[in-house]
């Protein structure tokens, strides 16, 4: 089966949809173990992070968000770690947020963070901070989607080498060159998910995206001005199950013959 103009396909996956957003945490209790609390630090860097913004206060999230005895391992949108009590992740996706964040921002005295959601609010066009890369090594969870970021995505980003889901779709105009797009699969070799769609790449889809992509279960890239041939050895990755790749113009191929053992649900090509 070959297909010589531009092609679409459309990929869906019928199960594990809901383990994506799903972020870990490692609390461990036994019966006489007392979580620990909020560290003031981190429970103050949170409430300066907050403040940084211009909200209308649509989200009832920060009601309970009060420099008072209050513990903020309970506060809406954060979880702690059971252990160290340390905050782990951080979802303040469609809370309203309106501004910027650059790298003096309080977020990154969060340095234990594994987990963080900012989709869904409103960056104003700004870019994304380099720190994200350099002060928040343990993110395995990084999601900006749908909010307004813009500019270059920052080459610190690849040094995330512990990031297992990255998705940045849909914000304004957002450009990979450096890292482009081979240099970050090659250096996020645990990503299981990846969703990029409208970011800008001007890139073919590396040949050799075999080498290091192995964990990848869903890989979305609709609309991100790929180029060129496009890479059949993507078929034989051993665990991917979503493929998007819609609405890139000038994406040409072949479909590949159906005979590998595919662990991919629907394909329409
Ligand atoms: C990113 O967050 C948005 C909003 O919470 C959610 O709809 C989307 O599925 C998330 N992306 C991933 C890859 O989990
Ligand atoms: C960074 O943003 C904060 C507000 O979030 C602002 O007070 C500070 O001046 C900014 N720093 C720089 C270097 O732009
Ligand atoms: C959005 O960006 C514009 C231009 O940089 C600036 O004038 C405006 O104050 C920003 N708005 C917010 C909410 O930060
Ligand atoms: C992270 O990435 C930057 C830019 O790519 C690089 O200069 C830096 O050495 C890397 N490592 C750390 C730990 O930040
Ligand atoms: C694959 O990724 C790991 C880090 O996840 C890196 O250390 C290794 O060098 C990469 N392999 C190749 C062939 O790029
Ligand atoms: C598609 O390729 C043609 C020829 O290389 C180029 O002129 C055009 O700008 C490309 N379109 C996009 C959307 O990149």
């Amino acid at each position: 089966m070959a297909a010589h103009t531009s092609f679409f396909f459309f990929i869906f996956l019928l199960t594990h949809f809901l383990f994506y957003s799903s972020p870990t945490t490692f609390a461990s209790f036994s019966p006489n173990h007392i979580p620990p609390t909020c560290d003031d630090h981190e429970k103050s860097a949170l409430l300066q992070f907050k403040d940084s913004f211009i909200m209308d206060d649509c989200d009832p999230k920060f009601e309970g968000w009060k420099l008072d005895g209050s513990d903020c391992c309970w506060w809406d949108g954060i979880e702690c770690d059971g252990i160290t009590g340390h905050v782990i992740s951080l979802d303040l996706s469609s809370s309203c947020l309106s501004g910027s964040i650059n790298s003096s921002s309080s977020l990154f005295q969060l340095l234990h963070l594994r987990s963080l959601n900012l989709a869904h609010n409103d960056f104003n066009h700004s870019s994304i901070p380099s720190a994200l890369g350099h002060l928040l090594p343990n993110l395995a969870h990084l999601n900006l989607s749908y909010s307004g970021f813009s500019g270059p995505i920052p080459s610190s980003i690849s040094n995330l080498s512990k990031l297992s889901s990255l998705d940045l779709s849909r914000n304004h105009d957002l450009l990979l060159r450096n890292p482009d797009f081979k240099t970050l699969l090659r250096k996020l070799g645990n990503l299981q998910v990846l969703h990029l769609d409208g970011v800008d790449m001007s890139s073919t889809v590396p040949d050799d995206i075999l080498a290091n992509s192995s964990s990848l279960l869903s890989l979305s890239l609709v609309d991100c001005n790929l180029q060129g041939e496009f890479p059949t050895p993507i078929f034989q990755l051993p665990k991917l199950e979503v493929l998007f790749l819609d609405s890139n113009p000038n994406l040409t191929g072949h479909l590949p013959d159906f005979h590998f053992s595919t662990t991919l649900r629907k394909l329409d090509g």
